[in-house]
């Protein structure tokens, strides 16, 4: 992994490597967990911000981890640099979501095949008709076997990349949900589409902290729990 002498304005390595391979959960406190818990060898590559990155190795391949802040517009520009400036080429978030289904328990695992959205990111790529981004197949497909290996339940389906956490309109989460949209969250979106327009791979796996449909909601503790297989579960990429 050569060391990195360049920087952006959001991301200044000052020398330390990145992987092609990156973890990439919402909050950079969950990047340092990550990087004390699962990474060995760990170095530090990004304080801008406190959006912390790490990079050290996962069962003795390559892993970085970095935290990418919540909505589009955030993991857009951290994923933008990470791909365009720092070479990064299979990027997974990992992150919490809504249920939009009766069918998903809480601590479920979802991965996004693909990204709806209300946000506007997707405007620019100035497509004569709608596009759906979509996960990299490669990524889910393997990392889909490996929860059937682990006997953990993960669904595969679209997901609901929101510009709004609270929604003006009382029924917005019913109306995505009669559509067959598995579950909510704020980024995928923005990554799966600089991950397309760029050719390179992304994958969201998420566990399911909370359902809109049954009002149940993870205690601090499992989410803590949820979190650890989604981790486990999400390095298996470095496996490709
Ligand atoms: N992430 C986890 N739960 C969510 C929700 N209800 N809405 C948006 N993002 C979420």
């Amino acid at each position: 992994m050569p060391a990195t002498g360049t920087s952006t304005p959001h991301i200044k390595p000052d020398g330390a490597p990145i992987a092609e391979t990156i973890l990439l959960p919402g909050d950079p406190l969950r990047a340092k967990f990550i990087a004390e818990t699962f990474l060995e060898d760990a170095v530090q590559f990004n304080s801008v911000r406190n959006m912390y990155g790490y990079t050290g190795t996962y069962r003795g391949r390559e892993l970085s981890v970095m935290g990418t802040g919540m909505g589009i517009p955030s993991i857009a520009l951290y994923s933008w640099e990470l791909i365009h400036v720092f070479g990064c080429t299979k990027l997974v978030r990992v992150g919490s979501c809504g249920g939009l289904s009766g069918d998903l328990d809480l601590g479920d695992l979802v991965l996004a095949q693909a990204a709806s959205t209300d946000s506007n990111y997707l405007a620019q790529f100035d497509l004569p008709g709608t596009w759906a981004p979509t996960g990299s197949f490669r990524l889910l497909d393997h990392v889909y076997r490996a929860a059937g290996e682990r006997g953990l339940t993960a669904h595969a389906g679209n997901v609901f990349s929101s510009d709004t956490f609270y929604h003006a309109q009382e029924d917005t989460a019913q109306r995505w949900a009669k559509m067959g949209v598995l579950a909510v969250e704020m980024e995928t979106v923005g990554l799966y589409a600089n991950a397309a327009a760029a050719g390179v791979e992304a994958l969201a796996v998420f566990t399911v902290s909370d359902n809109l449909v049954t009002h149940a909601q993870m205690t601090p503790e499992e989410r803590q729990t949820g979190f650890a297989n989604m981790i486990e579960l999400a390095a298996t990429v470095t496996e490709l």
